[in-house]
Order: C-alpha cells, then structure tokens, then sequence
C-alpha cells in the first residue's frame, strides 16, 4: 500500500499532553542537532535539497523561502505556522494539532534557528479554539524541561477563510481587518510589520523535524520527480471510511478514494477544495502530486446520485460569500458565477451561460489579486468540460436552444 507515515509519524502514538511521551520518540533530536552540528546555511541546505515544497496548497520549495527571508539585512524576522485550514473539506491540520503539537513547536523552533527569527507564531483557526489548551500546555512544558527558548505566540483567526492566505493573515496578526496585500514585496522580504517572514502550513513544517534528522535523501527518495515526501489527505463526502490520510506523493486517486475510503459507485471527486479540480470516475488513476492535482489535500468523494451544478453551486456560494471584496474581479466575479449557476441549480439555465461561463473564468483567473479568485472558477471549468450533461439538462424553458 502506498501509506506511509512520515508527518502522522507520533499521531496516536504519543500523548498530545505529554512531552515525555514525545521525548522518548527523538522528539527535540532534530532541534538540538540543528543547532549544535549544522549552521543555519546548512539547515536551509538540507531543506532545500530534500525538494519539500509547501502543502498548503501553492507548492512554493520550503527551503528557497526560508533562504530568502535568511538572506534579508534586517534585525527582526518572524515564522509563522499557518494553522487557519479555512479550506473546504480540509481538516488534516486539526488532526496533525490534536495529536501531535510537540513536532509543529520543534519545527517553528528549527526554522527559526534557520531564518534567524527571534519569535514565532501559530495562526489558529478560529473554530480551533479548543485546542489552544492542548498547544499552550505544549509550549510550556518545552520551556519547562528546557528543550525550547523560542519564543511561539498562538494568535486565534478571526473566522474568515481569507485570513488563511498569507498576506492577509498577517494582516490579521497586525490587528486589521484581514485583506489581500498587493505583491511584491513578497512575504520573505516584507511581510508581517514591514519584517521579513517565513509562512508556512503545518503540514509543511511536520516535515522539517524529520529531515533534520534522516537526511535530505532519505525524504527526497520518496514521492515524483516534482512532488517528495508523503501528502496529507482530508477525505469526506461518500465514503465508507472518512478521514485522515497520509500516501506517498505520487499516489493514485483511486488508491487514496476506493482501497482506502472505501467509496463506492463514485461519480466524481472534488481535489483541492472549493477552488479544486472536479474530476470525473474516468479520472480516478491520476496521480496525487504537484504534477498533476493536489492542493492543500481536500478529497470530497460525490457517488452516482449527485449532481455537478449542486457541487459547484455549494463551491461558489463559499467562494463569494469568503471574498475580501477588495479586487473587482473576485468580489464581482464570484457572485456573477453563483447568480448564473443559481440559475441552472433552478433549473432555468441559458443556452448563452455556457459561452459567458468560461470568459467570465478567463478573466477572473488573470485578474483576480489571490488564489480565491483566481480557483474559484476551477470547478466551474471542469464541470463544463466533464459533466456538460448535467447543464443541459437544467436549461429551462426560456434557456433557449440547447448546445
Ligand atoms: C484564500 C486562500 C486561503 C488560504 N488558506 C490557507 C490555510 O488555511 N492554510 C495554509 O497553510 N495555507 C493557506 N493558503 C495558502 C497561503 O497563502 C500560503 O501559500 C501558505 O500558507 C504557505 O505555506 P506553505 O508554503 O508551507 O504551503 C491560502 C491561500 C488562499 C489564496
């Protein structure tokens, strides 16, 4: 099978409350040969050589980013560990958190040593209020048994969606309303106050403890020539067994939805969230990496009863109602995609919606500031081209001819 536990490595192994479980399986190890047998150059070296690339879903290498913020003349930097997981169908983040906050506090401190920060930050998602507990229990006992002198502040989110994408979550950090920066400058040479900043996703950060220790080969063996390591999936909708899973990258979809998911009678799966791929049954032996589909590692399993428009109407009603409204073409945009599919969701499509559709997508994706806008016509594009069916039949009587 292709499982493979690599960022799940102490996920159900340890006691979340207790470090001395986490320090009996090298928790720390990596920490402490990061900073007695390796110069922050040489950290960033393993890093970059491992190929690790960034798993909330916009891939950039991990190590080229931690390089660039190193590289910056300032005094103060920050690293922040984007744990706001707003996407829909994503909740790996929660679970990695629940399980296993020693790893994540570990790797902060790493990266930290690494970029030359003096302080991190956990962003949490707001609806994780729960386990602010459980991560403060496990910075403090760090500090107390005197394996962690970095200073982690936990920041609770401020409920959006948006807030998850970098710029604007370290505007919500800085106590704004959380917006989309314009780029450049990017977050390594000017992020959070102006000081240049490390984001990254937990599940991105998971890793860094591992690598550490093992060796940029170890990890860099397993997974594609585009995509190493394992990969994190968030599995839901019809199946028989949901949750949690972590496969090799390079994994096929139906290993990940049918051999372990158990889903039956599958008619489409939606990777990636509400700006995802919606892939037909047809699709189902795509490999998971960067190369071909991925994101943050949503997988929304839809059987033979469901309908496309209803998947991408539910997408779209996300999208619009989570838009910062800062950019025309998203705040715009997202609510003339939901109003025109509302209209076949009624089933009182038109004929020349189908034809207005991709333009309206063209321009959404060139124009639009953030990923929000710019994935939110994904879904609509593939239904289109994958399941044209599903429009014709909700063309309504004033729709005019059918296409
Ligand atoms: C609308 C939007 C929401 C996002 N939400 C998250 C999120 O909840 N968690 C996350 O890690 N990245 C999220 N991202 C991606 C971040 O902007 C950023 O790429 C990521 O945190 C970088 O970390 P990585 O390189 O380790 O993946 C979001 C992006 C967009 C456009």
């Amino acid at each position: 099978m292709p499982e493979k536990k690599v960022v799940l490595r102490n996920c159900r192994v340890i006691d979340p409350r207790q470090i001395d479980s986490y320090l009996a399986r090298d928790g720390f190890q990596a920490l402490k040969k990061a900073r007695d047998e390796m110069t922050p150059e040489q950290v960033i070296a393993e890093v970059k050589a491992s190929g690790l690339r960034g798993r909330g879903g916009a891939g950039f290498p991990c190590g080229l980013k931690w390089e660039l913020a190193r590289k910056s003349q300032e005094a103060e930097k920050y690293i922040i560990a984007n744990a706001d997981e707003g996407e829909m169908g994503t909740f790996k983040d929660r679970y990695i958190l629940e399980n296993d906050p020693f790893s994540l506090i570990e790797a902060l401190a790493i990266a930290g040593y690494a970029v030359g920060a003096e302080k991190g930050y956990i962003y949490l998602r707001a609806e994780y209020h729960n386990l602010l507990d459980l991560l403060t229990n496990a910075i403090k006992q760090a500090k107390q048994k005197g394996r962690l002198d970095f200073d982690i502040e936990l920041r609770e989110g401020a409920g959006a969606y948006v807030c998850g994408e970098e710029t604007a979550l370290m505007d919500s950090i800085e106590g704004k309303r959380g917006e989309i920066r314009y780029r450049p400058p990017y977050p390594p040479t000017k992020g959070l106050w102006q000081r240049p900043t490390v984001i990254n996703n937990v599940e991105t950060l998971m890793n860094i403890p591992p690598i550490i220790l093992n060796g940029a080969g170890w990890f860099s063996k397993m997974g594609t020539a585009e995509s190493k390591g394992t990969k994190v999936f968030s599995v839901s909708g019809d199946v028989n067994k949901p949750g949690v899973y972590e496969l090799v990258m390079g994994s096929s979809l139906r290993e990940l939805v049918a051999a372990l998911a158990q889903a039956e009678r599958v008619r489409m799966v939606q990777v990636g969230g509400a700006g995802g791929r919606i892939l037909p049954y047809a699709m189902i032996d795509t490999s998971l990496a960067y190369e071909s589909v991925l994101g943050a590692g949503a997988v929304i399993v839809l059987d033979e009863s469901r309908d496309a428009i209803d998947v991408v109407y539910k997408s779209l009603e996300f999208m619009a109602e989570e838009s910062c409204g800062k950019c025309a073409p998203c705040r715009e945009g997202t609510e003339v995609m939901m109003e025109i599919i509302g209209r076949f969701w009624r089933g009182e499509g038109e004929a020349r919606d189908l034809k207005i559709l991709p333009e309206l997508a063209e321009v959404m994706r060139l124009a639009s500031l953030c990923g929000l806008g710019q994935t939110t016509p994904t879904p609509v594009i593939d239904s289109l081209q994958y399941f044209s069916g599903d429009y014709q039949n909700k063309i309504g009587a004033k729709g005019g001819a059918r296409v």
